[in-house]
């Protein structure tokens, strides 16, 4: 009996929270700069799933810089707490921004190798992320976010000109409330 309980007790704490990736979007404006080989949602299981990216670089880049724009949905996508481009050859460099420096934390187990500028252009060689998952506990430890929908969007700018985005949404339920 009191084993049952336990088990319900773990049950309910293990699933009472629900998040995974609703949407990926990837655009490559510039073909001469690079292209994406890869911009996968992949399901794992009902709960789960992942993203992969390949972006095959075509030209050496020495100064880079990225956009964050945070949205919530509330009637279509809204901004969302951070909008803000910093400067991607600094931040590899310097870890120079808390923001990214968390973000970049929570990714950098699913990206194939470090990066650092400038970036060269070798045979076979992606900026990849493979199979990463969300791990909104982790997340929320850090951004105690209320449940709905959010998105991320990422610009890399180079010589001035949005070279690529990225963009994807996370749906977040708890099932406390229902
Ligand atoms: C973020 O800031 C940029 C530059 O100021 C602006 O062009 C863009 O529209 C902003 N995005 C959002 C979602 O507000
Ligand atoms: C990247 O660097 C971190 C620490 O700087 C290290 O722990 C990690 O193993 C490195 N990853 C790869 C794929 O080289
Ligand atoms: C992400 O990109 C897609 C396709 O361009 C677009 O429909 C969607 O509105 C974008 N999402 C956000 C939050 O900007």
């Amino acid at each position: 009996m009191l084993a049952l309980l336990f088990f319900t007790l773990l049950v309910l704490t293990s699933t009472e929270v629900e998040a995974k990736f609703k949407s990926l979007h990837c655009a490559a404006f510039d073909q001469d700069f690079g292209e994406f080989l890869l911009c996968k949602l992949k399901a794992i299981s009902r709960l789960r799933n992942s993203i992969s990216v390949q972006y095959k670089l075509k030209q050496p880049v020495s100064k880079i810089f990225i956009r964050l724009e945070f949205f919530k949905r509330a009637n279509g996508w809204r901004p969302f707490l951070y909008n803000f481009t910093a400067n991607l050859c600094d931040f590899l460099a310097r870890n120079n921004n808390v923001i990214m420096g968390i973000g970049y934390a929570y990714l950098r187990p699913y990206l194939v190798k470090n990066y650092s500028c400038p970036f060269k252009v070798i045979e076979n060689e992606l900026l990849e992320c493979k199979d990463f998952e969300l791990d909104i506990n982790n997340l929320r430890n850090r951004f105690p976010i209320e449940t709905g929908e959010y998105a991320l969007q990422l610009t890399f700018i180079a010589k001035n000109k949005a070279a690529l985005t990225i963009n994807g949404s996370i749906e977040y339920n708890n099932y406390r409330e229902y």
